[in-house]
């Protein structure tokens, strides 16, 4: 494999793509946040995907409908309008929402870049949700496929068509991505889902090229089954594939390429190899690519050998192209590079003589002979191209089969019957080009056939759901393109048996003896028409040879140049032609795809140039019309637009009708049927089913769908409300718990401090108790506690009731042991009161206090009215300048009164009352009536003075007889005897002159008479001259005063004097203090 050529020109830039693609293929998406972040810059109204965002993201996309268009044809108003049709497709391709459905159909956009909607979290979305409830996807499709599997038990299909480049392959390794991530795995599955991945860069690489179209052209079609076992694992699998391009081997149009494996290996050769070749080598590249083929064969299961074998045909294939042949005179050919020969014969393992020969001579049996013929130098070229592509064509077959047995599973408990199945078409899609030649023709008689299977089965579906659902099947007018089919694949007058014929038929057969016979056959066919046939406008857009088809996409000029060739495979003429080979396959795939439920993916391509975001409406209409999208809408919407299982249909809208909200316990068609009703549905807008709702027009759900929008505001608001009620609630009653824990617990501390002080309590009188019992005892543990209280508890009453008062002798009775100390203490307050009271003492009441001891001395315990003159004050006088005569008070002169107050002077003889005035001067006191001086009594004559001891205000004032001036004692009476007295003891310095009687008191009358004064004791004072001559004083008995003195006291302020009279301000307030 060191020098060979290649045929068509080396483009970088494609190989790079082809690299990243087959790096893609094996590699899911990137994820993660960055995954997250691109999709709401993509699709702004999918940003609330959370765990519960699948529903959020399913009616935002329905409420956002009129931004991004429907995300289901099926809900387009203007059903039968391309235009609606298109301009949706538009709106939502803008959006970068590549997939959009028709009912179940899944259409999708090539993007042309990388949207992140393919990450493991998209997988997460779409697994097990039901496929109306999330946006459109590829996922969706694959899981509805799954769990349809699972839960029907029903073998799937998923058929994916579209033209090439419109994202065929890509959608068939997203299924498969999905369900390797997807599906439950154990370690053999995982081998399983490894090689399942893996088969598809090695098919690439050996049945992909780069074409005008797509830069990785898949070059063959393919079918993959995917086998799971009861618990929904993938097991095993097998492909079959269909019509390999094998003339890419020998030939490729400008701009195109051979397929891949050429490049990669090639790229792995030697340096002077490729400088033959004209290449510029990228060996980094390249040879990584055969490393990632390399590594998926071995993956799949290729041994190092069979690699290398492999590789040596791919590289024998390279030389054959680089035979050349040189003409003999004789019209043989022979070969002029004889090193190819010996590289072909070393790599293929032949005998190179035998190649030779093989390569410029053709067998001929003549009359059961075997004859070698020389061929021309022309012939040998195709023999050569022949023999290229036959050996590339099985080498792939062999690949295939190679990947199946891989594949395979080979567990031998594992029924394959029990085995449930799904099935991936990726098929090359209608072709149309300017010139089209046979593969387009098998390809679009292909393409026929799924229309066919499509058609069939979408209306079966459909019929089949009225049915179930119980309700009249309105037949739906549809082109039925069975005639097409017909027409190509018919036995003996369809046009593959035409071909067969021409090719088998002896003589001189030719392509244009081809279209000849055509025209004879199936010239009347309304679907078909040469150039001879056609009418003068037709004419003028076809060639000679060509003849036309109008399949249901469109109508399509094949040229009939090489078709006999193409058929024919010239290596073995004995095997049945090519076209018939593939009506066989395809009849055989028919039934593969019959016998399972069928879910269909729709492949578009925006534009011719590969490029992202260029919407080409002209190049889409195209391929609107030839995926008979239109039709297929058309079918769906024949019946009723949209249809919902009631429980689905109740759930979402319950809300809009008072009778289903918040919940419907009747029979759920009971329930939507009040609900429909409610919200005013014509009959004719809606049919019920047995479980679904069916509903005719588009806009009668979006009517419906705007009221909910509506009501959702307002549910939102209730709800907001409710549930911020609620969180108040559950806050108030954290709140509340917690006050009742906090407030148990402080209960418990308080509890817990009055148990503790009951018991210290109780402790503490139990001690005292005890104490108390021992309290006689010397001192001792058991009493020493209650000794100390009764010494602490004594000392603290005498605190709290010292006595305030030097009179006040109450006192707190001492416990035995503290009796000396009380005295000592009484003592001590007692002096400490006295020196306190002394230190506050002034001068006025010194004087005051001196005559109250004067009047103390005298009549303490001796007459009974003391006691109620103690607490009055003596005053200085009662008698002041103005009572007195001023008369007297000159004759007084300098003299000056010490005190004077009004007496009532009793006669001598007769005891008459009469008022006088008692003025008490310095050395004599004088009884003064009105202005006259009746007596003046010089303290040197007053011999003495006598009072009685009851409570009378009777005196007598006794004086010397020897005076002649004076005419005997004299009789007086006042209110206040005591000051009186004691003014007049202090004066006349007679304060032990002053006798105290009982009885009665004598008194000299005049000249030796002499006079009695009887005392006694009554109810009232009464003073009158008795029977006997004696002056009779009855005083007020002692009971009476008291009660006289009890009223009185309640006039007395001070504490021991009765300052109500007084007038000296100052006094009253010293005494206070
Ligand atoms: N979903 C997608 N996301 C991003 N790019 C895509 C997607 N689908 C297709 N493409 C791009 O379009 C290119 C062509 O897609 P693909 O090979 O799947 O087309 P195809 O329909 O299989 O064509 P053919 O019939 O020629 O095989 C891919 O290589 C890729 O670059
Ligand atoms: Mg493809």
């Amino acid at each position: 494999m060191s020098s060979c050529n290649v045929r068509s020109a080396d483009e970088d830039i494609w190989t790079r793509q082809i690299f990243l693609t087959q790096l893609c293929s094996q590699e899911p998406s990137k994820s993660g946040t960055a995954a997250a972040v691109s999709i709401a810059k993509q699709q702004p109204w999918q940003l609330s995907v959370g765990s519960d965002g699948i529903r959020v993201m399913m009616e935002s996309a329905l409420t956002a409908r009129d931004r991004v268009g429907v995300q289901d044809f099926v809900l387009l108003e203007n059903h039968t309008s391309e235009v609606a049709f298109i301009e949706n497709l538009r709106k939502r391709f803008k959006e970068n929402l590549i997939y959009t459905y028709i009912g179940s159909v899944l259409v999708s956009m090539n993007p042309y870049k990388d949207l992140e909607i393919y990450t493991k979290q998209h997988m997460e979305r779409y697994r097990g949700v039901n496929f109306y409830e999330v946006s459109p996807h590829i996922y969706a499709v694959a899981d509805n496929a799954y769990r349809s599997m699972r839960t029907e038990r029903r073998d799937q299909c998923i058929l994916i068509s579209g033209e090439s480049g419109a994202g065929k392959t890509e959608a068939s390794k997203k299924v498969l991505q999905y369900y390797a991530v997807t599906c439950p795995a154990s370690d053999h599955v995982q081998t399983v889902k490894d090689r399942l991945l893996q088969s598809n860069p090695v098919l690439e690489a050996f049945g992909n090229a780069k074409t005008l179209r797509n830069d990785n052209s898949s070059r063959f079609g393919k079918y993959m089954d995917i086998q799971f076992d009861f618990k929904g694992a993938p097991v095993g699998g097998h492909i079959i594939n269909y019509l390999l391009e094998k003339s890419r081997v020998v030939h490729q149009s400008h701009g195109e390429r051979n397929f891949h494996i050429f490049y990669q290996l090639i790229e792995g050769g030697e340096d002077d190899l490729l400088r033959r070749l004209g290449l510029e080598k990228n060996a980094q590249q390249y040879q990584y690519l055969v490393k990632i083929v390399r590594k998926a064969l071995s993956v799949i299961g290729f041994t190092d050998d069979e690699v290398e074998e492999l590789l040596n045909i791919i590289a024998s294939v390279l030389h054959l192209g680089n035979v050349q042949y040189g003409g003999e005179d004789s019209g043989s050919s022979y070969i002029t590079t004889d090193t190819q020969i010996k590289y072909l014969a070393r790599l293929l393992g032949v005998d190179g003589t035998v190649l030779k020969e093989a390569l410029t001579h053709k067998k001929i049996i003549a009359k059961g002979e075997e004859l070698m013929s020389p061929l021309n130098q022309e012939q040998a070229a195709s023999a050569r191209d022949a023999l290229s592509k036959a050996i590339y064509g099985r080498t792939f077959t062999w690949l295939v089969n190679k990947i199946n047995d891989s594949l395979a599973f080979k567990d031998d408990s594992f029924n394959s019957k029990n085995a449930s199945v799904i099935g991936l078409l990726d098929i090359y899609g209608f072709e149309v080009f300017q010139n089209n030649s046979f593969e387009q023709f098998c390809i679009n008689y292909c393409n026929e056939k799924l229309q066919q299977l499509f058609i069939e089965l979408t209306l079966k579906s459909e019929q089949e759901e009225y049915e179930a659902e119980g309700i009249t099947w309105e037949p739906v007018q549809y082109f039925n393109n069975k005639i097409i089919c017909d027409l190509v694949e018919e036995k003996f007058k369809g046009i593959i048996s035409i071909l067969d014929e021409e090719c088998l038929r002896p003589g001189d057969a030719s392509d244009i003896t081809f279209l000849e016979k055509l025209e004879d056959t199936v010239g009347g066919h309304a679907h078909f028409v040469t150039h001879k046939l056609a009418d003068g406008k037709t004419r003028k857009v076809m060639g000679r040879e060509e003849f036309r088809l109008s399949h249901y996409a469109g109508e399509v000029n094949y040229n009939v140049n090489g078709f006999l060739d193409k058929n024919n495979d010239l290596l073995f003429r004995n095997l049945k032609e090519a076209a018939t080979q593939f009506k066989n396959s395809l009849a055989k795939l028919m039934e593969i795809l019959m016998s399972k439920e069928p879910s269909y993916v729709r492949c578009i391509k925006p534009n011719d140039a590969k490029q992202a975001g260029r919407f080409d409406e002209v190049l889409i209409r195209h391929q609107v019309k030839y995926l008979g999208l239109m039709e297929n809408l058309r079918v769906r919407r024949a019946g009723f637009a949209y249809r919902r299982r009631y429980e689905n249909f109740l759930q979402r809208y319950k809300s809009l009708c008072p009778d289903t909200w918040p919940n419907w316990n009747g029979r759920l068609v009971d329930g939507v049927s009040s609900l429909v009703k409610h919200l005013g549905y014509k009959p004719e807008e809606y049919k019920l089913g047995r479980t679904k709702i069916f509903i005719r027009f588009p806009k009668t759900l979006f009517a419906t769908e705007d009221a909910l929008e509506v009501r959702k505001h307002s549910l939102a608001t209730k709800l907001q409300s409710s549930w911020k009620g609620y969180r108040q609630k559950i806050k108030y009653r954290k709140m509340r718990q917690s006050a009742i824990r906090i407030q148990a617990w402080w209960r418990g501390i308080l509890a817990r401090r009055e148990a503790k002080r009951r018991r210290e309590a109780a402790n503490t009188i139990r001690r005292f108790i005890k104490g108390f019992i021992y309290r006689h005892q010397p001192r001792c543990p058991e009493n020493e506690y209650f000794l100390d209280y009764v010494r602490y508890s004594f000392l603290m009453k005498l605190h709290r009731s010292l006595p305030k008062t030097v009179l006040d002798k109450s006192w707190p009775t001492p416990p035995p042991a503290l009796i000396e100390a009380s005295e000592q203490l009484r003592k001590l307050c007692m002096q400490n009161m006295v020196w306190k009271y002394c230190k506050n003492i002034n001068p006025e009441w010194k004087h005051q206090l001196e005559q109250k001891v004067v009047a103390s001395e005298i009549f303490k315990d001796k007459k009974d009215n003391y006691p109620q003159s103690v607490p009055k004050l003596f005053v200085g006088t009662r008698l002041n300048g103005e009572d007195i005569n001023p008369k007297v008070l000159q004759a007084l002169g300098n003299d000056k009164m010490k005190y004077a107050v009004p007496v009532t002077k009793y006669d001598r003889k007769g005891y008459k009352a009469r008022n006088r005035q008692l003025l008490l001067m310095a050395n004599s006191a004088i009884i003064v009536e009105e202005a006259k001086m009746k007596q003046r009594i010089d303290y040197s004559s007053l011999k003495g003075i006598s009072v009685s001891s009851l409570s009378d205000g009777m005196f007598v004032l006794h004086v010397a007889s020897e005076d002649n001036k004076q005419k005997g004692d004299v009789v007086l009476q006042n209110e206040h005897v005591i000051e009186t007295l004691t003014k007049v003891a202090i004066c006349a310095e007679k304060i032990n002159s002053i006798n105290i009687n009982q009885g009665s008191i004598k008194f000299n009358v005049a000249q030796g008479k002499e006079g009695i004064i009887d005392f006694t004791s009554g109810s009232e004072l009464l003073i009158a001259k008795a029977k006997n001559g004696h002056l009779s004083v009855v005083s007020i008995a002692d009971e009476i005063m008291e009660i006289i003195s009890v009223r009185n006291k309640k006039k007395i302020t001070g504490l021991f004097f009765d300052f109500s009279d007084c007038p000296s301000p100052q006094l009253k307030m010293m005494d206070e203090s």
